[in-house]
């Protein structure tokens, strides 16, 4: 059976990780582990982007190989994975073996089939962008700051017909919803194919950059570096092998959207259709993490570091927060203050405070023994279908991305499950002899515990650590597949619970 194949961006060996590449591996982590949570075997890969141009200079600038700067920057951006608790289950670098292999095979099959070609080519070239460009990238008349310097160039290159494949491109993408989400970027990329296209040279001269891998059919050149970065995506689902119908198409390539149109939604499903492959189900671009409006990133400096907060505040608070914050495509502002109000409020005060005095009540009036609900009366019924409809809700906010309306209902379930409590008070309860308020009491406690119990499978996803350790204190296994575990039920009853633990101090 086809397994969900998800993967991400594959980051450049050329800087430090931030924010905007912490962001894209929990987006992507979050939307695995929700599939591994509807019981849907899941392959998620993410990696790292070694060859080109920028890696090569930063290696000579300091003077050492590009293999062991690169080797530096992969156990740099793998740390940075293992804290924000990042499940990936393959990590794909393009130096690799396997990845020059297809990347090889891949370009002979083109090259026999015609799709690749030599060519005399003259123009404007770009060090910085590693392009060649065309007046049309002028801005009142001047090369873009991004750009850097410009060079004009004559070099005999390889070329790849995207031009024969135009037509074919806009009329899918026209044809097929959902391929590329949010279903508003689908005009952007329809607006960059209104112009013809130009073929796309897939090569660079070695004397001008020699680290890529080299073209199997011409010594003298390695692969242009987009060429090359966007294969490893059926590299590492198996390309050549027997496993790899299982995992191609890919379900889902989550990408940022500055690399939308042209890579993602222009050359790569050109180069999979020229190779009579599948394309991708979905490509999901997210909006850019921004500081005072400006674009964070390696190039400005203005990056904030994704481990600090997450050492600081824990790595489920850093991903709750990234999560609840951005609407998936669009751009967010990140700032201290509203890190700090997300933290105090909603993971402090809504549900920090629901576990601590919560297990305090079990622990004070009933020993740490969860009650039975023994009654089920209108405050009761009001909170289980306050549930049945959270439940539905979140699920398919889940399925479609939109994480932060997911995290938004289910923290609204934390704060139904708190105003049940103010309704029901059990500290009052409990100082009363009458039998029927300690029905009340016991009730009131086991109905909190089952609420708590329920939305914290729905945090699973998001907030791994957490969901573990409020397992923990409720005596339940963290979540593998939610299947029935999202049902209210009496399960909690009689069992022993932890002790009341702090989950979101303040500093
Ligand atoms: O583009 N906010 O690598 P990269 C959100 N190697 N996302 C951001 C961001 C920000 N401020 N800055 C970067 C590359 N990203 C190529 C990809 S894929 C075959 C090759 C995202 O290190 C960016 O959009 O520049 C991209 O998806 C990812 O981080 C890696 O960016
Ligand atoms: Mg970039």
């Amino acid at each position: 059976m086809k397994k969900f194949y998800l993967t991400t961006a594959i980051d450049y060996a050329n800087g430090s990780p931030h924010l905007g590449h912490a962001y894209e591996k929990i987006l992507a982590d979050v939307i695995a582990r929700t599939q591994r949570l509807l019981g849907r075997e899941t392959k998620f890969v993410t990696g790292l982007d070694e060859h080109g141009q920028k890696v090569q200079q930063g290696a000579e600038a300091e003077g050492i190989e590009p293999q062991l700067r690169c080797d530096r920057i992969a156990e740099e951006f793998k740390d940075v994975l293992g804290k924000l608790e990042i499940s990936h289950d393959d990590y794909i670098r393009t130096t690799e073996q396997r990845h020059k292999e297809v990347v090889g095979e891949l370009l002979q099959n083109l090259f026999d089939a015609g799709d690749i070609y030599q060519d005399e080519y003259e123009g404007f070239y770009s060090t910085r962008a590693e392009q060649f460009l065309q007046e049309k990238d002028k801005v009142n008349g001047e090369w873009p700051e991004i750009f850097g310097e410009v060079t004009r160039i004559t070099e005999k290159n390889y070329f790849f017909k995207l031009s024969n494949y135009q037509d074919w491109l806009i009329e899918y993408i026209q044809n097929e919803e959902g391929f590329i989400l949010p279903e508003y970027r689908k005009s952007q990329v329809l607006e960059f194919l209104k112009d013809p296209l130009n073929d796309l040279c897939i090569s660079r001269p070695i004397e001008r950059l020699s680290w890529g891998i080299p073209l199997p059919f011409d010594p003298d050149y390695v692969t242009y570096v987009w060429f090359d970065a966007l294969v490893n995506y059926v590299t590492a689902a198996g390309y050549g092998t027997e496993e790899f119908n299982q995992y191609w198409p890919a379900d889902v390539h989550v990408i940022g959207k500055d690399i939308l149109a042209p890579p993602h939604a222009v050359y790569w499903p050109i180069m999979l259709k020229a190779s009579n492959l599948p394309l991708p189900r979905q490509i999901l671009a997210h909006g850019w993490w921004t500081t005072s409006g400006a674009k964070m990133s390696k190039s400005t400096g203005e990056t904030v570091s994704p481990l600090a907060l997450a050492d600081q505040y824990g790595a489920d608070a850093f991903r709750f927060f990234v999560m609840r914050e951005m609407t998936v495509g669009q751009d967010a502002e990140f700032s201290l203050e509203r890190f700090s109000s997300r933290y105090k409020g909603e993971l402090g005060n809504d549900l920090g405070n629901l576990v601590s005095r919560l297990l305090h009540m079990c622990h004070q009036y009933f020993g740490g023994t969860a009650p039975d609900q023994e009654l089920n009366e209108e405050v009761e019924q009001n909170l289980q279908a306050r549930w049945k409809e959270t439940a539905a809700k979140t699920l398919e906010f889940y399925e479609t991305y939109h994480f932060h309306q997911a995290l938004e209902e289910t923290i609204g379930f934390v704060r139904a499950i708190n105003k049940y409590a103010d309704e029901r008070a059990p500290w009052k309860l409990a100082k009363s002899d009458d039998p029927n308020d300690g029905k009340a009491l016991a009730t009131s406690l086991a109905t909190m515990l089952e609420g708590l119990r329920l939305a914290n499978e729905l945090l699973a996803p998001v907030m791994p650590g957490t969901h573990a350790k409020i397992c923990q204190c409720l005596s339940q296994e963290p979540v593998k597949v939610w299947s029935d575990r999202l049902e209210w039920s009496n399960r909690l009853a009689k069992v022993e619970l932890g002790q009341k633990i702090i989950l979101f101090p303040r500093d």
